[in-house]
């Protein structure tokens, strides 16, 4: 259980839930390389966890749970997406801010460069935590425009509630309203680099989905989902060739509405009718491999 410190009321943590691509298409591409997208994201009950201890020191970094323990020092460093928006907020509020230092606990309990947004999350959870903490108030056009400059998941995951995406990242609108449905996360431990999955995609763009206001139930969600595509799947097969095992265990699962991979991967996802399904099957598939990361429940309300 998350421990929630608190003073004067501010809560001194933050939920870096993961994100889920439920369709990507890859559009187009800029002239600066990027690529267009057209994205449903939604979020997940699983997700890192942002800790924030005030202090006199200079703000400093400590990585905690089962994924942050495993990586070096220097993962905690100037380059992690959590110091970046720490630096990117401290700038915006200028010198005559007081913000104080300490140490921000990053509790990592998602699999890193995974396709689920751990690092954007983490990001996003900073500007929220920190925006609130050293009472900032820059208002969310601000925290966006940060965002944006962090990467292009971040503006998704500040706002942390299911939206469609397009631009690179950046371009956020309203998503039709989704229907109650489970969720499993299956990550079979191998990280995967997003530039090398763009790289390696072949053929021509895709356009952008037709989607209808609403889905009546979790079974029609998975309809539309299956006209669609992941514009990534394939090129991230290539690369980390048990993306495919993954995809078929979870399509197998009984009441699995349908599989597909998440972002550049490699964590792949499957659609279930309830939450409990979803419960029933990750455990499944937990106990069938050791080895990889599973988690099962339901689609997140939005913060
Ligand atoms: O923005 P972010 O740092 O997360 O992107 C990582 C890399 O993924 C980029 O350097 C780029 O190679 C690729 N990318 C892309 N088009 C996007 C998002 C990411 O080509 N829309």
């Amino acid at each position: 259980m998350t421990t929630v410190a608190s003073s004067g009321g501010v809560a001194f943590v933050e939920a870096a839930p993961a994100k889920i691509n439920l369709y990507l298409h890859v559009t187009g591409r800029r002239a600066d390389g990027y690529h267009c997208l057209d994205s449903l994201v939604v979020f997940a009950g699983a997700g890192d966890v942002l800790h924030y201890e005030p202090g006199d020191a200079p703000l400093t970094l400590k990585l905690a749970g089962r994924f942050g323990a495993v990586l070096d020092e220097a993962a905690a460093g100037p380059d992690n997406l959590v110091m970046k928006a720490a630096n990117a907020l401290r700038t915006l509020a200028g010198p005559q801010a007081t913000v104080r230092g300490g140490t921000l606990v990053l509790e990592k309990n998602l699999p890193v460069a995974s396709g689920i947004g751990g690092g954007s999350a983490d990001a996003a959870a900073a500007l929220r935590l920190l925006d609130r903490v050293w009472n900032i108030q820059a208002g969310q056009v601000n925290l966006l425009r940060l965002a944006e400059g962090l990467g292009a998941d971040v503006p998704v995951c500040l706002l942390s509630h299911s939206a469609r995406m397009e631009g690179i990242g950046e371009v956020l609108g309203a998503a039709p309203i989704l229907p109650e449905c489970g969720l499993v996360l299956v990550n079979c431990g191998q990280a995967v680099s997003t530039p090398a999955v763009f790289r390696a995609r072949e053929g021509g763009f895709v356009p952008r989905a037709e989607l209808p206001t609403h889905w009546d139930g979790a079974r029609e969600l998975a309809d539309t989902l299956q006209t669609l595509e992941n514009s990534l799947e394939a090129p991230a097969c290539v690369l980390c060739p048990t993306v495919e095992k993954v995809l078929s265990d979870l399509a197998t699962q009984p009441e699995c509405l349908m599989a597909r991979m998440s972002g550049s991967g490699a964590t792949c996802f499957g659609l279930f009718p309830s939450a409990h399904e979803a419960e029933q099957a990750a455990a499944r598939l937990a106990d069938a491999h050791e080895a990889w990361w599973v988690w099962g429940g339901a689609l997140r309300e939005g913060v």
